[in-house]
This record gives structure tokens, C-alpha cells and sequence, in this order.
């Protein structure tokens, strides 16, 4: 277990990941009843982008950095102005972002009402160990040292029967898309009204196609597939494009990303290779 987020806080698959978790959560929040908030892979809460770890790669500055320097569409920037608002300062201060770049955990603490309740598992002890710190106080999240997809199984379906799993492996196993769909399915089966939103990267299509062809064949009624890419993918070089699959998006979502995902592209991808897919892998 090496991977530490530090060094790709706010990079282009942050960015598209926590607009798209941002948008489900505010669906949510429609509805008075209460609902959990569910991340298999939590991460520590916090990131410094100034950091030494963030500096060396310095990756939000192709990602956040890249967003807020660009002037978005007025339909584009409604849609993502809450993200930017936990990430960035006001539109009319410094193009700046904030020093702590929040991890999914903290934008869904910012987001929650008092009748919500979210559960983080984090495996990685000083991640954990730094979620407890920055979060650890708020009653309403329970942060367990365990493994994300054992800790899934055990937490769906929740009491509160609304809410919305985030599942957002390291991928440091050639086979975690393969573990992750596995886990999500079983999920699935305990909690079939449940949002589930699964992040993979992608660095050999073919390899993601052959993992997701499944899932068309499967049980699980409605998954939206949502792609975006913002260089030209190699299996070694440095990651270029990112997916996210929803099951049982709130129905918004699939028009608002048709908004989000070509200004993501421009704003953040380089013009010969940035392009984006939103398809129904089920259902629909
Ligand atoms: C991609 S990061 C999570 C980022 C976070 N979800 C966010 O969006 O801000 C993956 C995290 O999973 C943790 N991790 C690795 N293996 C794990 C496991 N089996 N169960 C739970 N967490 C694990 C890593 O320590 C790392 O913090």
C-alpha cells in the first residue's frame, strides 16, 4: 500500500471526480429525509497543494489549477460553482486555490445537513489517522480503519435507505477495476435503490472495455458511464483519462454532465486529444 493521494490532490480525475460526487450529493439534499454518504476509499480528509508531495508533481495545476483559470460557460459554471466553492476562492478574487485542496470526504462533510450521516474507510493508517484529525469530531462521520470493499459489504444497505457509496481504489493491482466491479455488484444486490460512484483509470481502453463489458450483460439496471480525457493515454506514462461509473444517478445528472464534461475537456485537455464519453452502460 504506497499510494498517497498527496501527490494528486486536485489533478484533472480530482476535479471530474468531486463535480460529479458534488452534483449527486446537492440531488440528494432535495429531499428533507435523511441520507448516508458511504467512501470505501477515503483518503485523509485534506490535502496541502503547496505540500512538498503536491509541489513535486504538482498535478492540480493541469487539473484545479487549469479550472479556475479558465472562464466557463454561464449553464457550466452554475453547475460547478458549488465545487468551486469549496475548492477555490470567489470568482472576483485572486484565480488562486484554496491551500487544502478537500478530498471527498470533506466536501461531502461540508455538504451534509444535520440529519445526515457518512462513514469513511480508510486503510492506510496515517491517511486515517489525518481523517480523524480533520474530521473526526463532527458526529455525524464515523471514520473505521479497515478495508474499503470488506467495510462495504458490511455497511449497505444503511438504515437511512438513501445515500450514495463512493468507491475510489488506489488501483495500485492490475486487477482492481475487476475487484471493484465485483464488490459493487454485490453491493448492489444488498442495496439496489442505493447511488454507487465508481472511479477507474484508464490507461489501456481495451483493458477497461473487456472489465465493463459485464456489467452491460449484467444485473445492475441503470449505470451512466461517464469518460473524460485530456491527453493522449499510454499505459506508462502519466494518467490521461479517467471514468466514473454511476448506478442509479439522480435523474439530473446525465443532462448536466452533457454542460460539464465538454467544458472539463476544453478547460483542462489538450485540443488534439481531449474528448469525453457519457453513455448508459445500463438501462436508459
Ligand atoms: C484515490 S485515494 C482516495 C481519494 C479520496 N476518495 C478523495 O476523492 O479525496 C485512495 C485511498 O485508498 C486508500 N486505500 C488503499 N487500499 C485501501 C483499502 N483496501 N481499503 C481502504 N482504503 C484503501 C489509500 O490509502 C488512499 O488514501
Amino acid at each position: 500500500m504506497n499510494y498517497r493521494h498527496e501527490f494528486h490532490a486536485g489533478n484533472f480525475a480530482d476535479v471530474f471526480k468531486h463535480i460529479v460526487l458534488t452534483r449527486i450529493l446537492l440531488h440528494l439534499l432535495k429531499k428533507e429525509t435523511a441520507f448516508r454518504y458511504i467512501d470505501t476509499h477515503a483518503g485523509s480528509g485534506f490535502y496541502d497543494l503547496f505540500g512538498e508531495e503536491a509541489e513535486k508533481t504538482a498535478e492540480w495545476r493541469a487539473g484545479l489549477g487549469k479550472l479556475i483559470d479558465h472562464d466557463a460557460p454561464v449553464a457550466a459554471r452554475n453547475l460547478i460553482e458549488p465545487y468551486l466553492r469549496l475548492t477555490a476562492p470567489a470568482a472576483d478574487e485572486a484565480a488562486t486555490p484554496r491551500r487544502l485542496y478537500p478530498g471527498s470526504p470533506a466536501i461531502a462533510a461540508a455538504l451534509l445537513r444535520p440529519q445526515d450521516r457518512m462513514i469513511c474507510c480508510e486503510l492506510h493508517p496515517k491517511a486515517a489517522q489525518d481523517l480523524q484529525s480533520h474530521l473526526g469530531r463532527d458526529r455525524r462521520v464515523k471514520i473505521i480503519e479497515i478495508d474499503g470493499f470488506t467495510g462495504l459489504n458490511a455497511f449497505v444497505p444503511p438504515v437511512e435507505r438513501r445515500g450514495v457509496v463512493l468507491i475510489d481504489p488506489a488501483f495500485e493491482a492490475r486487477d482492481d477495476l475487476d475487484r471493484s466491479l465485483n464488490v459493487l455488484e454485490s453491493a448492489w444486490r444488498k442495496w439496489s435503490t442505493g447511488i454507487f460512484l465508481l472511479w477507474y483509470p484508464i490507461k489501456d481502453q481495451r483493458e477497461v472495455e473487456l472489465s465493463l463489458k459485464r456489467l452491460s450483460a449484467g444485473k445492475i439496471k441503470r449505470i451512466l458511464r461517464l469518460e473524460l480525457q485530456i491527453a493522449e493515454p499510454t499505459p506508462v506514462g502519466p494518467l490521461a483519462a479517467n471514468g466514473l461509473l454511476i448506478v442509479n444517478p439522480p435523474f439530473p445528472l446525465e443532462g448536466e454532465s452533457e454542460i460539464i464534461l465538454p467544458f472539463l475537456s476544453q478547460a483542462m485537455g489538450e485540443d488534439a486529444f481531449a474528448r469525453h464519453r457519457i453513455e448508459w452502460l445500463a438501462g436508459e
